[in-house]
């Protein structure tokens, strides 16, 4: 295990009715911008619980955040939030919202020019307070300093991590789910089970807590999402998913491990080209990436089949072959296709996102950077 230094100092409060504490965790006299997407909060009731528990606060409201939040969006609510000198930012939403208070938040007391926080990683010294209330398990972003922007009007998705723009509180109620649609349910399982495995699908590394962590977060997506899809008022399902994918991207599993984000990588790259939805990005890359990488991975993927898949029969070779078939049903059991051809995609678009990962310098990718951009393309044209 690799050294480490652990700190979360996101407050969790989970559970029914916890929409209500948003009152507690505010100052009494906050400014509060109250940052939400295309509007599911007001049909589920989530937002009226908000303004409750808001009450005689002043508040600004800014609607509209997209899936794959986009940056020009974002700078209309910065130039709100500057306007009004709002001094917190209360997020409702999924990911994509949460991501967006996250880049407004960084973006507001930012002196240059916002854009180079995500194109040049440019330096943040301040951030103004967000919390969050989620209403989709999948991201992590509730419990994590990362924050994935999109700018459609140049086709790019980019990612920026700073300690602050963790939220200072998150409200985890799993009754906000219910009324998320299935492909949104689906989509937030295989968001949540990939980032367990880019954390844990690399090469030994004595971490025996995170590898039994990482296996049991897995296990639980795959019960406990199953159940939820079948049965989506299933409280305890639901509220056991929820958990399961704050636990798989809040950093706990990562620390002291090698990872490989080549798979988020190479996917957000999809998303920019194409707008497939993020998570069935990943589920088009990460079956072909396991088959690309086997060798690299081979001690790590026969614990996972072990132990996740309970995959015992047969040798090294057979096992791995239906380790990696077992993840590609998974993803397709949830109603995510894995092809590149069920989205319309040409197996040309392989070169073309190779080309960009190029010019981005990002050439060196995977726990070993042996992902270099040709390998990248015979991913995806495996993935075809
Ligand atoms: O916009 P509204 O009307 O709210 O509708 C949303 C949106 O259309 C809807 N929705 C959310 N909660 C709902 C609901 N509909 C009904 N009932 C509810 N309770 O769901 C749609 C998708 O929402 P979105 O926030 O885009 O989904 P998700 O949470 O999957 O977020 C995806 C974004 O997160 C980024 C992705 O790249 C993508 O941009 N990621 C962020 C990460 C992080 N911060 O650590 C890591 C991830 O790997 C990921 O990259
Ligand atoms: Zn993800």
């Amino acid at each position: 295990m690799e050294n480490f230094t652990y700190h979360n100092p996101t407050r969790i409060r989970f559970g029914r009715g916890q929409i209500a504490a948003v009152d507690r965790e505010l100052p009494a006299d906050a400014k509060v911008m109250l940052l939400a997407g295309g509007g599911s909060i007001k049909r589920n009731g989530v937002y009226d619980q908000v303004r409750r528990a808001l009450g005689r606060r002043t508040v600004f409201e800014f609607f509209g955040v997209e899936a794959n939040p986009d940056y020009d969006t974002l700078m209309k609510a910065v130039g709100l939030c500057r306007r009004e000198k709002a001094d917190w930012i209360l997020a409702v939403g999924g990911g994509s919202v949460l991501d967006g208070a996250k880049f407004v938040a960084a973006a507001v007391p930012f002196a240059g020019e916002p854009w180079d926080i995500l194109a040049r990683q440019a330096r943040i010294t301040q951030s103004l307070p967000i919390g969050t209330v989620l209403t989709l398990p999948a991201t992590g972003s509730e419990a994590n300093d990362s924050a994935v922007i999109s700018r459609r009007s140049i086709r790019e998705k980019l990612a920026f991590i700073n300690p602050l723009v963790f939220p200072r509180f998150s409200i985890l109620d799993p009754e906000t789910t219910f009324s998320l649609p299935a492909r949104q349910v689906a989509n937030g399982i295989g968001d949540a089970f990939c980032h367990v495995v880019e954390q844990y699908l690399t090469y030994p590394a004595d971490a025996a807590l995170q590898d039994r962590f990482a296996e049991s977060i897995m296990q639980v997506l795959i019960e406990e999402g199953t159940k939820t899809l079948a049965q989506p008022t299933d409280y305890a399902a639901r509220a056991n998913l929820v958990w399961a994918a704050t636990w798989g991207l809040n950093g706990a599993i990562g620390l002291g491990v090698p990872q490989d984000w080549a798979t988020h990588m190479i996917g957000h790259e999809l998303t920019a080209l194409h707008g497939i939805d993020h998570a069935r990005t990943l589920a088009i890359v990460l079956p072909s990436l396991l088959q690309v990488q086997r060798e690299g991975k081979r001690a790590k993927l026969l614990q996972y089949g072990a132990r996740v898949w309970n995959l015992h029969e047969g040798s090294e070779d057979v096992r791995i072959d239906a380790v990696i078939a077992a993840t590609r049903k998974f993803f397709e059991s949830l109603g995510i296709p894995t092809r590149l051809a069920n989205y319309g995609v040409k197996a040309d678009s392989a070169a073309e996102v190779a080309r960009r990962l190029q010019a981005r310098g990002m050439v060196r990718l995977g726990e070993r950077g042996d992902i270099t951009p040709a390998v990248v393309e015979k991913i995806l044209r495996l993935a075809a």
